[in-house]
């Protein structure tokens, strides 16, 4: 490992997500001199690649931040909960990507297209958003210094990776044991998730949303700086194992045309518009799989309401959605001499 790059850890490194972080750390040729693996004590003993060298994993402890400048966190709320200050306190950078911290008044909820200053004023700890509403809010800030957002209402359909590597699993068993006439076991989703699909991510609070809904509505209104913006979600889980795609309708507070939406979202960073309905062009997850631009097509106008448009937006939930905008975060900390 490079003697001069930063001393990193990925907390929760055995995960699905923490192990996408190992991963883009490499492919984005993130300056890493060194790199801590941290999971639970269960995983000590267990080695997972970086740059060709098999590096072990170690224990989470109280200890594991000393001279550690920057640490990503994907290990569960309660684990960032308790360890993240711990890091903090450190001096080591945290960027966290559970629910923690999302909607701390001191702790920036950042995704680099939309509010990238924001990762600048931290205590410590910055808090990579919820995969749904990243990729909505990518495909929407353009629109949205364009014309204004006031209202958004959206359907996710989401994948089970985002549940982590035991709900993958579960998907993959139940399709098994469905195709040789055992019957499917549910541990990790309240339904059965093989050739189903379920409207309840997380638990249902008391206003009859779940907890996945009401992070699409607090964190989309933190992310633009902007309260007012009303929003509406229903998110769904279907057996896909990586990809969200996501129903966006919206009314802006100017009219803007289909043709004027394209044109802004085609020149749009972290973007690309697959929108060509001739050729049955529109994005589905399996093209955003494995890679880290958000996918937009299906843009038409919704006439439904006044100034109303509608839009379909895909990217992969656990690399857009988590891994790589925690690393792009890190990025941006780097460019401005914060690390
Ligand atoms: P481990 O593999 O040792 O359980 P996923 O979201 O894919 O299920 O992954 C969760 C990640 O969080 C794993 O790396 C897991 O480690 C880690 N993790 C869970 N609980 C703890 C804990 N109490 N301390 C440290 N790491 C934890």
């Amino acid at each position: 490992m490079g003697k001069n790059g930063l001393k990193v850890a990925v907390v929760g490194a055995t995960g699905a997500v923490g192990n996408l972080m190992i991963k883009v750390l490499e492919e984005r040729a993130f300056p890493v001199g060194s790199l801590k693996l941290l999971a639970s004590a269960r995983s000590v003993g267990k080695t997972l690649p970086f740059r060709g060298v098999q590096l072990p994993v170690e224990e989470l402890v109280e200890d594991s931040f000393k001279d550690v400048q920057l640490a990503l966190f994907s290990a569960g709320g309660s684990t960032s909960r308790k360890f993240a200050p711990v890091a903090a306190r450190a001096g080591t950078v945290v960027i966290d990507n559970s629910n923690a911290w999302r909607m701390d008044a001191k702790v920036p909820l950042v995704v680099p297209e939309v509010n990238p200053e924001a990762a600048l004023i931290h205590s410590g700890i910055i808090a990579n958003p919820n995969c749904s509403t990243i990729q909505m809010v990518v495909a929407l800030k353009p629109i949205y210094d364009a014309a204004g957002i006031r209202r958004i209402v959206v359907t996710t359909f989401q994948a089970v990776s985002g549940t982590g590597k035991r709900a993958i699993e579960e998907l993959q068993n139940q399709v098994c044991d469905l195709m040789n006439g055992r019957q499917a076991v549910s541990q990790i989703y309240p339904r059965q998730i093989a050739f189903n699909c379920f409207p309840q991510i997380g638990p249902f609070l008391d206003n009859g949303f779940s907890e996945e809904e009401m992070k699409m509505v607090h964190e989309t209104r933190k992310i633009f700086g902007d309260p007012r913006i009303r929003v509406c979600a229903t998110t769904v889980r279907i057996p896909v194992i990586y990809g969200h795609s996501e129903s966006v309708n919206i009314e802006t507070e100017k009219p803007i045309s289909a043709e004027e939406a394209r044109r802004l979202l085609q020149a749009a960073p972290g973007v690309r518009v697959i929108d060509d309905l001739s050729k049955g062009g529109y994005p589905v997850p399996l093209d955003a799989a494995g890679q880290d631009e958000t996918l937009v097509g299906r843009i038409r106008i919704d006439p439904s309401v006044e100034n109303g448009l509608a839009m379909w937006v895909v990217a992969d939930n656990i690399r857009k959605g988590a891994a790589t905008n925690a690393v792009q975060i890190a990025e941006i900390l780097l460019e401005k001499g914060r690390l």
